[in-house]
C-alpha cells in the first residue's frame, strides 16, 4: 500500500518566552493508505501535538512530512489550508458542534467554507448523515442528541469533504463504553471503505479495534506493533 503519511525526524519545540520545551524529539513514522492506527501514550507524551502536525494544523520545528506524496513542510499557509481541506477530516473528544445550528447545518459547515453551492451542500450533508446512521435527525439541535449521536454528527461533518485521512483525538473519551464501541464500529466501516483512520486513545480496549498500535512516550516513539487480533465492533445503535 502507498504511504499516505510519511514523517521523518519530526521535532516540535514549543517556545514560551525564554523557555523552550521539546514536545516531539524526532518522530519517524509511516502510515499507509487504508490503515487504521491507534496512537497511544501517557498524558503529555505528545499525541495531540503529533496529530496537529499530521493534520496540518501546526508545523514541525524540524523534520520532513510527506502527505500523499507531497512535501507539505514547505507549503505556504494557504497551500497548507487547501491540502488540509482536501485530505483531512477531524473528530475531537468534545465534538465541537455549534449549539445553535441544526445537525444538518453543522454538517454543512465545511462545505460552506469550501464554497459548495447550497443545493449540493444539502445533498452531500444528507448523504453523510445517512451513512453515519442519523437519517431523520437532520433538524435536531446538538443538545437534543445523545453523546454517541453527537459524535456521529462530528464524524459526518468530518466526512463531507471526502477526506483521505480521518484524524480523531480521543473520540470516545466522553462516551460510555457501549457508545464508544458504536463509534468504533463506524470508524471500522469507514476504514473498510478505504479511509485511513488515526485515533488517539489512552484506552487499550479502544485500541484493540485498530490494526496497528503506535506508542509514544516523552515525545519519542516507544513501540509500533500490528494488532493481529483486531476486534470487530458491532454497532448500529444510532
Ligand atoms: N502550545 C503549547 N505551548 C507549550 N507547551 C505545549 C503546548 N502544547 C503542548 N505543550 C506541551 O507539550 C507536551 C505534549 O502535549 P500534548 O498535548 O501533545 O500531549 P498529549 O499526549 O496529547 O497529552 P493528553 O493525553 O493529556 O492529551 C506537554 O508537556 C504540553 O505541556
Ligand atoms: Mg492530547
Amino acid at each position: 500500500m502507498k504511504p499516505v503519511v510519511s514523517l521523518e525526524g519530526i521535532r516540535k519545540v514549543y517556545r514560551m518566552g525564554e523557555i523552550e520545551f521539546e514536545a516531539l524529539k524526532g518522530i519517524t513514522l509511516e502510515i499507509s493508505e487504508g490503515e487504521m492506527v491507534a496512537l497511544m501514550g501517557p498524558s503529555g507524551s505528545g499525541k495531540t501535538t503529533l496529530m496537529q502536525i499530521i493534520g496540518l494544523l501546526d508545523r514541525p520545528t524540524t523534520g520532513r512530512y510527506m502527505l500523499a506524496g507531497e512535501d507539505v513542510t514547505t507549503l505556504s499557509e494557504n497551500e497548507r489550508a487547501e491540502a488540509r481541506n482536501r485530505e483531512i477530516g477531524f473528530v475531537f473528544q468534545a465534538f465541537h458542534l455549534l449549539p445553535r445550528l441544526s445537525v444538518l447545518e453543522n454538517v454543512e459547515v465545511p462545505l460552506t467554507y469550501a464554497g459548495v453551492p447550497a443545493a449540493l451542500r444539502r445533498e452531500r450533508a444528507l448523504e453523510v448523515l445517512e451513512k453515519v446512521g442519523l437519517a431523520g435527525k437532520e433538524h435536531h439541535l446538538p443538545s437534543q442528541l445523545s453523546g454517541g449521536q453527537k459524535q456521529r454528527v462530528a464524524v459526518a461533518r468530518a466526512l463531507t469533504m471526502r477526506p483521505a485521512i480521518l484524524l480523531a483525538d480521543e473520540p470516545t473519551g466522553n462516551l460510555d463504553s457501549k457508545t464508544a464501541v458504536d463509534v468504533m464500529s463506524l470508524f471500522q466501516e469507514l476504514n473498510d471503505e478505504g479511509t485511513t483512520v488515526i485515533i488517539v486513545t489512552h484506552e487499550a480496549d479502544i485500541a484493540e479495534y485498530t490494526g496497528r498500535i503506535v506508542r509514544i512516550r516523552d515525545g519519542m516513539l516507544e513501540s509500533d506493533q500490528p494488532n493481529r487480533h483486531r476486534k470487530r465492533a458491532v454497532g448500529g445503535v444510532a
